[in-house]
């Protein structure tokens, strides 16, 4: 058996199953999920951390794939925050705590384990182009790779808000980066039309591919400490969360684990259509129409995976939360002066999260929880600095630094 899986595209709505792979959706409209049939694992859970392709018998691709050594990020036990949660907490909250930190991926967030997989399955198809709406990661990461297989990559953002280092990372990769008067949903629904007429790939997480590649963080934490009881991590457009599930089902279906974490999805406050749709127990979305946060990466009102997500909390037994922009850049702070761990906004809201629902009570004494940090704090320098200040500035001379100190 070839170290590839046997797999096809199945409807998550109506169970249809393609054999093409050139397409995003179904044609009931319904999102596509790859669905492995079968596999010949060649990889053990021994700890041993490879990158993204150490799992390359569960990942749906036929060629050689383009790589930039993603994955093996660090995962970091944090016991400051667990003292934290304690003191924070009314019970004597004891809870051990892990951050997965994304940040360290070649690009700086965890889209790089999607976009191996998506460019090199664009490359298996024979495009010529990539092509992505984004909130800026997704740009950074298309942009390196399609640099490294040689194929053209254009980008469309919403306009001044994107942080400054991912839209460095886009053109300095050299992507044709188009700014857009407009938010993400229309951006997406924009350059979905695009790669339709001009024959691009689209690479946003509507793409099933590119979640095959980010599901690996759900081997990698499998690998090092077993399966947690829960996982918590930010929320845009949803496919992260999904990703993440799938992988956790996969490893139970393939007999190499026998549990589940508790999906724990958090969003900004002004961006929070899973959190509302879960708090009212409901399998869809109503769309926030003018979504607006600091944490810039999830400022997305109208999220494409949004069934996926609410279906992998509800399977899961997990739960959706809302945070302020307030509460995302403490917990910033709190992890970078704390523990050292630098992330960007987006990626604060697990730790504000994780704050929030062991102050409510909603994570219990016992449970093992792993936070995912899915950007790098350099990616948005801007927000640091409003935030922290500018250094302070002295005359050059031992006196003056003296009496800054
Ligand atoms: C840093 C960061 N965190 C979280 C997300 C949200 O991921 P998803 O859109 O898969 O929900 C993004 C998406 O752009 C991101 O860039
Ligand atoms: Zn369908």
């Amino acid at each position: 058996m070839p170290e590839n899986p046997d797999y096809c595209l199945k409807c998550i709505e109506c169970g249809r199953e393609y054999e093409i792979e050139d397409i995003y959706m179904c044609e009931c409209g319904g999102l596509l999920e790859v669905f492995i049939k079968d596999a010949n694992l060649k990889f053990k859970l021994d700890g041993n951390l490879r990158g993204v392709w150490k799992y390359s018998s569960l990942l749906p691709v036929k060629i050689d794939p383009i790589s930039l050594k993603e994955g093996s990020t660090p995962l970091y036990r944090c016991r400051r925050l667990e003292d934290i949660l304690k003191d924070r907490s009314s019970q004597n909250l004891r809870v051990e705590v892990y951050v997965k930190h994304e940040g360290a991926n070649p690009s700086g967030s965890f889209k790089d384990r999607g976009m191996t997989v998506g460019v090199t399955k664009a490359i298996e198809l024979g495009k010529r182009a990539v092509a992505c709406a984004s909130t800026g990661n997704t740009s950074a990461s298309m942009a390196m790779y399609a640099a490294k297989a040689g194929i053209k990559a254009y980008v469309l953002l919403p306009a001044g808000k994107v942080a400054l280092g991912k839209v460095a990372q886009a053109l300095m990769h050299g992507a044709r980066v188009i700014g857009i008067e407009g938010n993400f949903d229309q951006a997406l629904s924009i350059v979905r039309e695009v790669c339709r007429t001009e024959g691009f790939y689209l690479l946003n997480s509507i793409n099933p591919f590119r979640l095959e590649g980010q599901k690996t963080i759900a081997f990698e934490i499998a690998d090092e400490i077993g399966v947690p009881d829960r996982v918590i991590l930010p929320v845009g457009n949803a496919g992260n969360i999904s990703a993440i599930y799938k992988g956790f089902r996969e490893l139970e279906r393939f007999g190499l684990t026998s549990s589940i974490p508790m999906m724990t999805g958090v969003q900004a406050e002004g961006a929070n259509p899973v959190y509302r749709a879960v708090k009212n127990n409901k399998t869809d979305i109503d769309p926030v129409l003018n979504p607006e946060t600091v944490a810039t990466a999830i400022r997305i009102g109208q999220p494409v995976n949004a069934r996926k997500a609410i279906r992998a909390i509800y399977e899961s037994g997990g739960v959706a939360e809302e945070v302020s922009d307030r509460e995302i850049l403490e917990a910033q702070k709190l992890l970078a002066m704390r523990e050292g761990i630098g992330v960007e906004p987006a990626s604060a809201a697990s730790i504000a999260g994780l704050l929030k629902l062991g102050e409510k009570g909603i994570i219990e004494s016992g449970e093992r929880v792993v936070c995912i940090t899915t950007g790098h704090l350099l990616k948005d320098p801007e927000t640091v600095i409003r935030e922290c200040g500018e250094p302070i500035k002295v005359e050059a001379s031992v006196d003056a630094v003296r009496k800054v100190l």
